[in-house]
């Protein structure tokens, strides 16, 4: 019988398979879910900071929030999960459940996140998930500006709490290994790659833009759980079009600690979860490793470049244009 239990941001995990953020993890009902489903951990559906401002006494002058979207959510648009909301559900689902369960916000500002990352951990949460994204609009803001309010809100969280953090973070940033490397000197004690996004289209018959659910993207994620594997001072999980076995494999041979699901769930239901132990547990009777450290990040970048393989091995994470892979007939 192999081992697939794994370590992640100093919490055991009976096993990789996380159910990542999303409505599937919404309140305790969702959680038993995943729970009874056999997953290794879950993360709560996030908090968004909007959430946070409407169900705050705060003045509308002290946050660029648009004061009608203030009203909005003061009606009630989108409180019925709130901060207080999410803290009740998170006490009620620590009833009920054993495995790890990891809060998430989702913040562009350090200004209120120190205070409710409080309240998560107070409730009981193992860990928190900060979901970080600020599109850069403004010309004048560089990408360090941007990249320096990730390590802000970071620090200021840190401040308030001793649970474990992670950051799901975007490759869209100037230097991810740089970024990951100062946040995981501020304390960040994994990274998920990557996040999801919607994304924006056009309805040309009715002439107007609307927004599309995104794709995870499994390849790119893969590169770069591989890339910084072993070289940042925290674990990586990789959230991102996991559908197989297949892919859970992968990205622990590029060096994760675990793989973050959730499209797989909302298309074929909580069952896949077996599925993937299963071939997750088949492969490694296989190939005789017998835990999950036994086989971890042995593809990753670092390995490699310390192997006797060399790093012709591991091309295929840093080899981003097109030399010799298509041939025009
Ligand atoms: C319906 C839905 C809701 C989601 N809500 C959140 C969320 O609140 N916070 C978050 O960080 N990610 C959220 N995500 C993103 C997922 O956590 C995950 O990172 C993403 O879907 C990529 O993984 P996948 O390819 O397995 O779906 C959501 C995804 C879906 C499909």
């Amino acid at each position: 019988m192999v081992d697939v239990s794994t370590s992640y941001m100093g919490m055991k995990l009976k096993n990789p398979i996380i159910v990542a953020s999303s409505d599937l993890s919404r309140d305790a009902d969702g959680v038993k879910k995943c729970a009874d489903a056999g997953a290794g951990a879950v993360v709560l559906k996030s908090i968004f900071e909007e959430q946070f401002f409407a169900s705050s006494n705060i003045s509308e002058n002290r946050f660029p929030l648009h004061p009608e979207a203030l009203d909005y959510l003061r009606a009630g648009g989108l409180l019925e999960y709130g901060p207080d909301e999410m803290c009740r559900e998170i006490d009620k689902a620590k009833k009920d459940v054993e495995i790890p369960i990891i809060a998430s916000v989702n913040c562009r500002t350090p200004s209120l996140w120190p205070r409710f990352a409080n309240q998560v951990e107070e409730a009981g949460a193992d860990a928190l998930e900060l979901n970080i994204y600020d599109l850069p609009l403004k010309l004048d803001i560089s990408g360090s500006e941007h990249e320096n309010n990730y390590t802000k809100i970071l620090k200021e969280v840190k401040k308030e709490v001793v649970i474990p953090i992670s950051i799901k973070l975007t490759p869209e940033v100037s230097s991810l290994p740089n970024l990951s490397k100062k946040l995981s000197q501020a304390g960040s004690d994994a990274f998920v790659f990557f996040n999801w996004f919607l994304e924006p289209d056009i309805d040309i018959d009715n002439i107007r833009t609307i927004s599309r659910k995104g794709k995870g993207n499994f390849n790119h994620s893969l590169r770069w759980v591989a890339l910084l594997a072993g070289r940042i001072d925290a674990d990586i999980s990789a959230s991102g079009g996991v559908g197989r076995a297949d892919d859970v494999i992968k990205q622990i041979l590029a060096g994760a600690s675990a793989v973050q699901v959730c499209t797989l769930f909302y298309k074929k239901g909580l069952s896949e979860i077996q599925r993937l132990l299963q071939g997750l547990e088949a492969w490694m009777e296989k190939k005789k490793f017998n835990s999950v450290a036994d086989f971890k990040g042995e593809l990753s970048f670092k390995e490699q470049e310390l192997s006797v393989k060399g790093l012709g091995e591991a091309e295929s994470y840093f080899r981003t244009q097109y030399l010799k892979v298509f041939k025009v007939k």
